[in-house]
């Protein structure tokens, strides 16, 4: 629509005024809000921009690919994919509080992309190196950041939307999101050629897997529950709700899997089985602050739990969550 047009023209227009021929460095989460960034700041732009994309080995099943496939594969942007899944999973050994798990990885993600951006300044592409630090926030983001928050929407925006950090680093703000909420972001995001799928995402939280893993994190636990998720949200995907036409995933407004790092006895074949239970967990909510449990269709349930156990060998056993916020959270930490 020509409305949508004229205001990807206006931000490319003040984009370009802003940044001049310096150059911009842009932290790539994977998520709506830095994609649409990324997006728009790079048709602005082009090569001004590099998108930092840190790997903390705690996304989803090929996530990370496909965050490269859409960014440097079909945009040509510049980005850097930085892994440093060691790196966290080591730094999270042993630690089993989930604020202590937060922290670490807030603080690793910010020191990662902290040394990215040192580069980047101290080296640009181009002959003075980068200038401008880019964030995806957007208007509600600035709202919350004024007045009182919680302790925990801290967490989250020192995670992403890193406070303080261009200061730190000595670089200029540059955040052409400000002004839209998060509507506005995704039709922006469409308009600008990110793929549906991809702007119409559920949230998905900074610590990723980290906090989706109940107490210490380990490799073993993540390579299950990343496959386990995947079939779950396949599932919520391509099964569609007579009544109103949509997908179970369109009608959630998160949905993903737990680990539980406890063992259940079962039975395959002529054989026991001593192995991990995974509880999944789908809420529909406006606001996040209050939710409900999504009364998903009892044949959903029954196909993912099957496909889950007969293809995801080590867990045995998949719970359904029926527990609303408040009093319950959405994330299991
Ligand atoms: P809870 O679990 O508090 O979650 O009901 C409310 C919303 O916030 C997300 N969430 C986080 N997002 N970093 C984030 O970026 C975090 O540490 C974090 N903790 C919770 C959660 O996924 C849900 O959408």
């Amino acid at each position: 629509d020509w409305v949508m047009r004229d205001h990807i023209a206006e931000a490319v227009e003040s984009i370009r005024k802003q940044v001049g021929d310096e150059e911009v460095i842009l932290g790539l989460s994977g998520g709506v809000d830095s994609s649409v960034a990324a997006a728009l700041i790079h048709r602005a732009i082009g090569d001004q921009l590099t998108c930092v994309f840190v790997d903390h080995g705690l996304l989803r099943l090929n996530e990370g690919d496909m965050v490269m496939d859409m960014f440097a594969g079909k945009l040509h942007a510049k980005v850097i994919r930085v892994d440093a899944s060691d790196l966290f999973l080591g730094e999270l050994a042993g630690v089993t509080d989930p604020e202590q798990k937060r922290k670490i990885i807030g603080r690793l993600f910010v020191d990662v992309f902290k040394a990215e951006a040192e580069k980047l300044k101290a080296n640009g592409q181009g002959n003075k190196g980068a200038t401008f630090l880019a964030q995806g926030t957007i208007y509600p983001d600035v709202i919350e950041s004024g007045g009182a928050k919680s302790k925990k929407a801290v967490t989250i925006k020192s995670h992403h939307n890193v406070g303080g950090l261009p200061e730190q680093l000595g670089l200029k703000l540059l955040e052409p999101l400000r002004d839209l909420f998060k509507d506005e972001v995704r039709e922006l995001g469409v308009a600008l050629g990110l793929p549906h799928d991809m702007v119409y995402r559920h949230p998905f939280p900074g610590p990723g897997l980290g906090v989706r893993i109940l107490g210490e994190v380990k490799k073993e636990y993540a390579d299950l529950l990343r496959r386990a998720d995947a079939i779950f949200i396949e599932e919520l995907r391509s099964h569609i709700d007579k009544n109103s036409g949509k997908s179970w995933y369109d009608l959630t407004s998160q949905a993903f899997t737990v680990f539980l790092p406890v063992k259940s006895v079962g039975v395959m074949g002529d054989g026991r089985t001593y192995d991990y239970v995974v509880a999944l967990r789908a809420v529909q909510t406006s606001d996040f602050m209050t939710a409900d449990w999504a009364e998903l269709p009892y044949s959903l349930l029954k196909k993912v739990s099957s496909r889950i156990i007969n293809e995801v060998r080590g867990i045995n056993r998949v719970t359904y969550d029926v527990s609303s916020k408040p009093p319950a959270t959405i994330e299991w930490e």
